[in-house]
């Protein structure tokens, strides 16, 4: 009579373990056996499925038995719904399932599953095949140092030692390349429930240990929480006038009172309380609790943001090195644009360099020097972000070293990140720790009272020749006409001097607008009504400036000058679009680089059906006649 299984609550210790192999190579036996004899599966689950076969006239396969518990397990019947787990006198084990390589891969880089020990099986008669050594590698790639082998089917091999010493050799051989060292080679076979909880009598040449000694020689790995603070932020809830930062504490601790620096921003502020849902707050939380923090001094933080500590920060940086597992549909050529999530943060990026690419089946080099990565490759890539993220070396802290690339809406590929160089000033914007913002000695509601509105940023966007410039010098001038303190920001202008150092890479064109959105704010702070042009044609990058106006408590509106490209290119006032066709301007927006149309844009004027004068007035009537630049503050 097997043990009664324990309750998968039960406080004792657990390891999640990941079963990888072959298709073929007897996954499903093998994980039915080892629920059988190690009495995990339900009480007469075993005997109910032996009664099934026979009464069909089928032989009872231990296969079956798994597919079986899966179907309750959907219809949540028997055993708990979200993880398989077994038990062996020392501890219990969660098997994550892991049909194929690439939902390993997923499950493992998205944190799913966070494996800390493999049990690769091969099939003695098919030996050592492609997937085995592909999969050798990927646990390679994940940091996962602790794996037994087992040798399965020893029976279709009349249990001849020869065989199991010749795979053996061939794949430690192959594991010693990728740095890892297994801690058992057990022939096994599944189907008879050789060499899993006892040793073989048809195996006496075997002398090492069963497959259930293996997983309780593995070590339970420590909870990260002697790491440095990792805290990524993943949503803010607002209760009664409190802002609460939520998220999953992914390394170290965190105690009421401490400063927190959150990237990639840099800006502080400490916590107030640690709350928790449906139990009192409390003064520490640490590594793998969900917990929610409200801050002593309120700054703005939203989601995709990473708290830690002033000391032991993480790396905010632009550009790292990764190795990158690719399973895409397409190659992942250099300059191809993918979204990167690394935990909570989502940023655009492009590969930026091929160092090597790997055929991670025969750990050869298949080419230097390619300039795309093909599916199932690994290749050592540099990655460059649109905007700056913070992360960690994988080896220091696996939880945030690892990422996704995300191609059309499919986690397209998975990867670690080697090393990273913090980015300079210039790159990241101001955010020393050091540094808060000196409040002037005259109020804004002062300024605003003698100017008789208040300061606020018009940024108008839209493509080269759509007329932007134009309404802006229109509008500038009808605002300073009607007594209001007007300022025009021209982008070409900033071009000649704030921004002289920058050209039109989607990096600069970031960074341009920026610089021009800091600018406009530090105006509107002083007062003035700043009309903005500039092409902006990036949504992420017009949605830092919407960030940059609330954080400065800026009125913010956005105009979007809509215009066809062909009319545009029609009209081509400084003949740019002519010699962008000719090939001869890279980059050109329109033409060979794109425009992201505004989603949430405040006005939109079409400059196709109305003169230039008509824009701008809209434009007037709508920031004038509904008060919106009012002294006296209407709430907008
Ligand atoms: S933005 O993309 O960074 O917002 P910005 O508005 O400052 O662009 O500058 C656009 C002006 O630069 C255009 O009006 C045009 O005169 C000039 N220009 C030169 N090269 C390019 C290019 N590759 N794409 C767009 N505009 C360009």
């Amino acid at each position: 009579m097997p043990p009664e299984p324990s309750s998968p609550c039960a406080p004792q210790e657990q390891l999640k373990i990941v079963i990888v192999g072959h298709v073929d190579h007897g996954k499903s036996t093998f994980v039915g056996r080892l629920f059988h004899d190690t009495g995990s599966l339900p009480e007469g689950k075993y005997d109910q499925l032996v009664e099934v076969a026979r009464r069909r006239g089928v032989p009872f396969e231990f296969a079956n038995l798994m597919d079986g518990l899966q179907a309750e397990r959907d219809q949540n019947i028997t055993i708990d719904t979200a993880q398989i787990w077994f038990r062996t006198p020392r501890r219990q084990y969660v098997i994550i399932d892991a049909p194929g390589h690439k939902e390993f891969l997923k499950n493992m880089i998205t944190g799913a599953a966070n494996a800390s020990a493999a049990l690769l099986l091969i099939d003695a008669k098919e030996g050592v095949q492609e997937q085995s050594r592909r999969h050798g590698f990927l646990l390679s790639l994940m940091g996962i140092r602790q794996l037994a082998v087992l040798v399965n089917k020893m029976d279709l091999c009349g249990f001849d030692e020869t065989v199991f010493r010749r795979i053996e050799t061939e794949y430690r051989a192959f594991l010693a390349r990728l740095g890892l060292n297994p801690s058992a080679f057990i022939p096994i076979c599944a189907r008879e429930g050789d060499g899993l909880v006892a040793r073989s009598p048809r195996m006496p040449w075997y002398t090492g240990g069963n497959v259930i000694e293996a997983l309780d020689a593995f070590e339970a790995p420590p909870r990260p929480v002697h790491l440095p603070l990792r805290f990524p932020i993943q949503d803010i809830y607002r209760f009664d006038h409190r802002r609460i930062l939520a998220g999953r504490i992914e390394s170290g601790a965190l105690r009421a009172g401490d400063r927190l620096v959150f990237w990639p921003s840099g800006k502080s502020s400490a916590v107030n309380t640690i709350e928790r849902w449906s139990a009192p707050s409390t003064l520490a939380a640490s590594a793998g609790e969900s917990v929610g923090i409200t801050l002593a001094e309120q700054i703005f933080v939203e989601r995709g943001q990473m708290a830690t500590h002033e000391a032991d920060a993480a790396t905010v940086c632009r550009e790292f090195s990764a190795k990158l597992f690719w399973m895409g549909r397409e190659p992942l050529g250099i300059g191809r644009r993918v979204k990167l999530k690394l935990t909570t943060q989502e940023v655009d990026c492009e590969i930026r360099s091929i160092e090597r690419v790997i055929d991670a089946s025969t750990l050869e080099e298949t080419s230097a020097g390619a300039k795309e990565i093909r599916r199932n490759d690994v290749a050592e890539i540099v990655i460059r972000a649109r905007q700056p993220i913070a992360l960690d070396a994988h080896a220091a802290i696996a939880e945030t070293g690892r990422f996704v690339l995300v191609d059309r809406r499919e986690v397209s590929g998975g990867g670690v990140v080697v090393a990273a160089q913090r980015a300079s000033a210039t790159e990241l914007g101001p955010k020393s720790e050091n540094l808060t913002w000196a409040k002037g000695e005259v109020l804004a509601s002062e300024r605003a009272l003698r100017n008789g509105h208040q300061g606020a940023v018009l940024w108008l966007t839209g493509l080269s020749g759509s007329g932007k410039s134009t309404i802006a010098g229109l509008l500038e001038r009808e605002l300073f006409n009607r007594g209001i303190h007007a300022y025009r920001l021209d982008g070409d202008n900033l071009r000649y001097g704030l921004s002289a150092d920058l050209g039109f890479s989607p990096e600069d064109r970031s960074e341009n607008i920026r610089r021009a959105a800091e600018a406009g704010r530090l105006l509107a702070d002083a007062g003035l009504v700043v009309i903005s042009s500039l092409i902006s044609p990036y949504r992420a990058d017009r949605a830092r400036v919407r960030e940059i106006m609330k954080e400065g408590q800026v009125r913010f509106f956005e105009v979007y000058v809509r215009c066809p490209l062909e009319v545009c290119e029609a009209r081509d006032p400084k003949k740019l679009y002519a010699r962008a066709r000719a090939g001869e301007i890279p980059h050109f927006t329109g033409i060979s680089a794109p425009y992201e149309e505004p989603e949430n844009a405040e006005i939109t004027v079409r400059t196709d059906q109305q003169t230039p004068e008509e824009s701008a007035a809209n434009i007037l009537d709508y920031l004038i006649q509904t008060g919106r630049l009012a002294s006296v503050s209407y709430d907008i």
